[in-house]
């Protein structure tokens, strides 16, 4: 992952060729491709470092909740796979998350690269005030975040993964250690398709973003690396 470009697409495919080509258009104009469950389903690991091969960083959103000793071994079968990062789901409670953050640290040893940042998801977004209170939690959307966005802090988990409206209140709470890293964004004029809350790439980052995680307003593009390049053009 470069630092000056804190895009991230989104690949959303389980196809290879299809991962491959997007990556390869898009690669130099974001700072990373990412994967998730349905490619990893189809694929495996194989499939994955097929990607990773082309040079691409790699954010790979498998989201991991699990025992401590099961999320801590997945962890470090990941290592032949090259990622610069992945999540966890921070309600897997201190335990895991330590022990995510130690299999991160045994990575690095076996790879001799940089540890993988390990960030945490708090609460899917897909879930609203009825879905929360019917799982068992007795807090509002904004209280459960909050107190997962600390959790995965002194956990000493590198980030968390929030909504753009979510940016300022984990910015107060957590201060500016945690990483945050931001799907739900939108370049000035582009369709909404199924995001509800959205926000542009610019006010994101300059509420205190640090990855934001695009997908189709690129990956639907009748030419990608003009839409990714415009994106961060956007940025300035
Ligand atoms: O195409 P789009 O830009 O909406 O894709 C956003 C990406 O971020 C998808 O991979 C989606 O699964 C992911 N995501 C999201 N909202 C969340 C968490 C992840 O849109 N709360």
């Amino acid at each position: 992952m470069t630092n000056t470009n804190p895009i991230i697409c989104a690949l959303d495919t389980q196809e290879v060729d299809v991962a491959t080509q997007i990556s390869r258009e898009v690669m130099g104009h974001v700072g990373a491709v990412k994967l998730g469950l349905e490619f990893f389903t189809a694929n495996g690991a194989a499939g994955v470092k097929q990607i990773t091969q082309l040079g691409v960083p790699l954010f790979l959103d498998l989201k991991f909740h699990d025992i401590p000793n099961t999320v801590a071994k997945a962890i470090a079968a990941t290592a032949g796979m090259n990622m610069f990062m992945m999540t966890v789901h921070t309600s897997g409670g201190q335990h895991m998350l330590r022990a995510a953050m130690d299999a991160s640290d045994r990575v690095a040893q076996v790879t001799g690269k940089e540890r993988p940042l390990v960030i945490g998801v708090t609460l899917l977004t897909s879930l609203d005030q009825d879905d929360i209170s019917l799982i068992g939690f007795n807090a509002t959307v904004q209280e459960q975040v909050l107190r997962l966005a600390d959790l995965a802090q002194s956990a000493g988990l590198d980030g968390v993964v929030c909504s753009p409206f979510e940016i300022a209140p984990i910015r107060k709470a957590c201060g500016t250690d945690l990483a945050l890293v931001v799907p739900g964004i939108r370049p000035e004029g582009a369709d909404a398709g199924d995001q509800k809350r959205i926000m542009t790439p610019k006010e994101a980052l300059a509420r205190g973003a640090d990855y934001l995680v695009i997908g189709r307003p690129i990956t639907d593009a009748s030419d990608r690396a003009a839409a990714a390049k415009k994106i961060v053009e956007s940025l300035q």
